[in-house]
């Protein structure tokens, strides 16, 4: 592992070499700052990202080193209109990859509906119960290869609540591995806001994977926009990133250019 600082930016960047190894960073994190706090808000995000992060944390709760009996959980986003029966759902991954296996109360478990009748009702639902918790303890959040975080998709503005928001042709595609085909991707998702995103008391990030070596560097290093929304973090009070070294890539490149070539 080493720690990069990005000049005038302060915020800790930890690359690892492996995903595994930012999981469990990104897990004892995690495992920390729970125990400081029993009926911690944790909210939590979806995609291959966080299922390192998951395993860890199951095998620690397991183990007893950390206890979700207080816990209350506020997941990111959800696909519309999606049947949380259905197996590809938001919040079917959330059972499959860790609430059924952690100590976690069915009635702490907090996810926008994706068979909502009104998706726009339901936004402001969630957005209501967002806004009441004012900020969760610690959001995870993984990066889309278009710098997205929930589904806060490239915009010309960064949105505040929890809305309802078109899929990319990019998310699309790179959601389609989870689904039969591309086809069968919803169109739309439920998404907490930046807003709630930027109430959190703290935010981790994890990237890992070359594709995501762009996003990172524009979320990162350049000036924020909603391009990439990602990029909003930068003005988070407290926000840490766990990344391998392929997806800190372009960041690393940038960092070695500028002092080979000091100005
Ligand atoms: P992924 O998705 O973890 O499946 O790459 C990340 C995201 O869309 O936030």
């Amino acid at each position: 592992m080493k720690q990069i600082q990005i000049p005038g930016k302060n915020f800790p960047i930890f690359v690892y070499d492996t995903y595994e190894e930012a999981s469990l960073a990104a897990a004892e994190f995690v495992a920390a700052e729970i125990k400081k706090k029993p009926d911690f808000l944790l909210g939590l995000a979806t995609g291959s990202t966080p299922v390192g992060l998951y395993r860890a944390l199951i095998e620690k709760n397991k183990k007893g080193e950390i206890d979700f009996s207080e816990v209350k959980t506020y997941n990111l986003d959800e696909y519309y209109p999606i049947s949380p029966r259905n197996e590809q759902s938001f919040l079917s991954f959330m059972k499959e990859n860790l609430f059924d296996h952690i100590n976690l109360k069915p009635e702490n478990v907090h996810i926008p509906c994706g068979e909502a009748p009104d998706p726009n009702l339901e936004a402001e639902h969630y957005e209501k119960e967002l806004l009441a918790i004012g900020g969760v303890d610690l959001q995870v959040l993984g990066i889309g290869s278009d710098g997205h975080i929930g589904f806060n998709e490239p915009d010309d503005a960064f949105i505040l609540p929890t809305h309802l928001v078109t899929l990319t042709e990019q998310t699309i595609s790179d959601n389609a591995r989870f689904f039969p085909s591309k086809k069968d991707v919803p169109t739309h998702a439920l998404t907490m806001g930046i807003g709630a995103i930027m109430r959190a008391k703290k935010c981790i990030l994890i990237a890992n994977g070359k594709n995501k070596a762009r996003a990172i560097r524009e979320a990162l290093l350049e000036n924020p926009s909603p391009a990439n929304q990602a990029s909003i973090l930068q003005f988070h009070r407290d926000v840490t990133f766990f990344l391998d070294h392929d997806a800190a890539s372009e960041i690393l490149s940038f960092l070695q250019d500028a002092v080979a070539d000091p100005v």
